[in-house]
């Protein structure tokens, strides 16, 4: 996720790009640029790092002056974070200027045609790609630049909003959009260009916003011309009046960001395995475990090491990649590894998983099993972060930025490329058969059309949350794939609500927990048909006879636990792997909605951080 920002108009660019830019901040914020034109040429200035740190340096190193610019602030996909992989990116011929949110997938065989014609590239970007095909397009064809950049669109896989401007013809702006938002403010002979309408809703409440395969070619003095990208036909745009105030827009109209993120998560999951899982081919691309399969096949165990929710994304892995590629897994608290003296070889690779990437404990866990030879493979969230430049190799979760303290897509987009890693190791191994893997992986193709079903049990939920939101203590329950699921809804309620709450293996309950069930205590119990359906349905039963309240987390058109439970929420049904990714939905919503319920600050619990950098 990137944020982008255009102007043309009468007014000086600058000021609008530099404050829209910070208001973009939420969708990435590891580097950011600008580029002007001050009349005569193409001012352009970038650093890695936040938005404060590019406005320090442009305001020393050029002349703020023009009133046409685009701007950008970056969560990097291709290339780590530094000045040159930072947008905007010109072409060759330094004529043509770009802003890109979004990833091409197949920059690689466009950059390598590009190579044979003569192009040269500064960057590890996908966007320099782009933007010099565009050119070759341009050049090669004798196009003008609305037409080149729709011939260069229909040779691109991926997703993209951008925006280009050609020094030369200094009075339009083209943008596109397929996957990625685009808004374009329209106001009295000027023009906005946002990744949403934050940046300029003080100076128009006039927005257009771009449906998918849609581009613009926006001009001075001119009525915006919008065509489809693929068969050139026009179309008629609709100009919204927006009535939002400026932290509604930035929080996508959410009333926080955790509930932005949560509803998010159908698209981070989809974002995290695009150009990874080809189910029409039946093969699943990960570069950093392609390069690296003589070490995971050689493995005498995968060792886990993380903290807080990323340690109960581990879990789940535990349980997926020993039934799927039967690979032995031990998971590990980061900060217990690194203090226990434990024994690695370097017949051991260790998975380290981080949101933040910058996780101190974990940190220090992989730099312990460097040091003992085992291979380290790193899947942070933060593009460039310390633990992605600190592993051997790694696969990124594309999840976007995290804003919420309390982590949810995070959680669901690790244990999305965990699951990825897990199959295609089961299948170099040869643990699943080709039509078992074909099922995986079109199954895990469904998990984001099945997430957003399972959203629309929110307002359901929140009639639940507003019965339970008193009650003093929780029990989460659960088995099998769905235990870690338990551990993760216990914690989300803990980190925002400060209710006390337990996650419990559904068997141990009798062990110990059984002790504080009455009438008083809220016990969910995650209870998907398969796995262990029967016996989860006897746990249920043992609670039922205590007195306990139930809330079921059901198959949909589950009827048993119906009977016993005081409520149940459905999820659709999937691979039995694969219900965490379905199952955790609900106890995300419960946990918001009782915070909500209970005036917490529910993006910036107490006592909580982000990230944790010290030990
Ligand atoms: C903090 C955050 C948690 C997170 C944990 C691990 O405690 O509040 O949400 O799960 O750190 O962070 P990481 O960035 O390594 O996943």
């Amino acid at each position: 996720m990137c944020g982008i920002v255009g102007y043309i108009g009468h007014r000086e660019a600058y000021p609008i790009i530099i404050k829209g830019l910070q208001r973009l901040e939420y969708r990435g914020y590891d580097s950011a640029g600008i580029a002007l034109y001050d009349g005569t040429n193409i001012k352009l200035s970038k650093t890695k790092g936040k938005v404060s740190d590019l406005k320090e340096k442009i305001e020393n190193e050029i002349s703020t002056k023009g009133t046409l610019g685009i701007g950008h602030t970056r969560w990097a996909t291709h290339g780590v974070p530094n000045d040159v992989n930072s947008h905007p990116h010109t072409s060759n011929s330094g004529d043509l200027v770009i802003i890109h949110n979004g990833i091409i997938e197949n920059y690689d065989s466009l950059k390598q045609e590009l190579i044979k014609r003569g192009y040269t590239f500064q960057s590890d970007t996908d966007t320099e790609v782009l933007i010099n095909l565009i050119e070759d397009v341009k050049k090669n064809e004798n196009l003008k630049l609305g037409k080149a950049v729709q011939v260069a669109l229909n040779q691109v896989v991926g997703a993209y909003a951008i925006a280009v401007f050609d020094k030369n013809k200094p009075n339009e702006i083209v943008v596109a959009k397929l996957g990625s938002p685009l808004a374009i403010g329209v106001g009295d002979d000027e023009f906005f260009i946002a990744s949403d309408a934050s940046p300029f809703i003080e100076y128009t409440k006039n927005a257009i916003y771009l449906e998918d395969e849609e581009m613009a070619i926006i001009r001075r003095g001119k009525d915006i011309k919008v065509r489809k990208i693929q068969n050139d036909n026009l179309v008629d745009p609709y100009v919204q009046k927006l009535q939002l105030n400026l932290e509604q827009i930035e929080k996508g109209g959410y009333e926080h960001f955790m509930l932005k993120e949560i509803y998010e998560q159908p698209s981070a999951i989809l974002d995290t395995f695009r150009g990874r899982l080809l189910s029409n081919e039946a093969i699943i691309k990960m570069v950093g475990v392609e390069d690296n399969m003589k070490k995971f096949l050689a493995a005498d165990r995968i060792i886990i090491v993380a903290c807080g929710t990323s340690w109960h994304a581990g879990l789940v892995a535990e349980y997926i990649f020993e039934d799927l590629a039967r690979i032995p897994v031990e998971v590990e608290y980061a900060s217990e590894f690194r203090y226990r003296n434990p024994v690695i070889t370097e017949k051991d690779v260790v998975i380290a998983i981080s949101q933040s990437g910058e996780t101190a404990d974990t940190l220090a866990a992989i730099k312990l099993a460097k040091s003992k030879g085992a291979f380290v493979f790193g899947v942070c969230n933060v593009v460039g972060s310390t633990i992605a430049r600190e592993t051997n190799a790694g696969a990124y979760t594309h999840a976007g930025p995290e804003i919420g303290v309390a982590s949810t897509k995070a959680f669901t987009t690790q244990i999305t490329v965990l699951t990825l890693i897990a199959l295609r190791l089961a299948r170099a191994k040869g643990t699943m058969s080709s039509s078992e893997f074909r099922q995986h992986l079109i199954e895990l193709e469904m998990i984001p059309a099945k997430v957003e079903e399972a959203l629309k049990s929110d307002a359901y939920v929140k009639t639940i949350a507003d019965i339970y939101k008193d009650s003093k203590n929780f029990l989460y329950l659960g088995r099998g794939f769905n235990f870690p699921v338990a551990l993760e809804g216990a914690l989300k309620l803990k980190e925002i609500s400060y209710i006390h709450a337990e996650g419990y293996p559904a068997a141990e309950m009798k062990h110990g927990p059984i002790a504080l069930i009455d009438e008083q205590m809220p016990v969910v119990v995650i209870a998907t048909k398969k796995g262990h359906y029967e016996k989860v349905v006897s746990n249920i039963q043992e609670i039922k006879s205590r007195k306990g309240r139930i809330i079921g987390i059901v198959t949909k058109g589950d009827t048993s636990v119906k009977e016993l439970a005081d409520y149940v929420i459905e999820v659709p049904e999937t691979l039995e792997c694969l219900t965490p990714l379905l199952t955790t939905i609900p106890l995300q919503l419960l946990s918001y909605h009782i915070a909500v319920m209970l005036n917490k600050n529910v993006d910036q619990p107490r006592n909580l951080a982000k990230s944790v950098t010290v030990e």
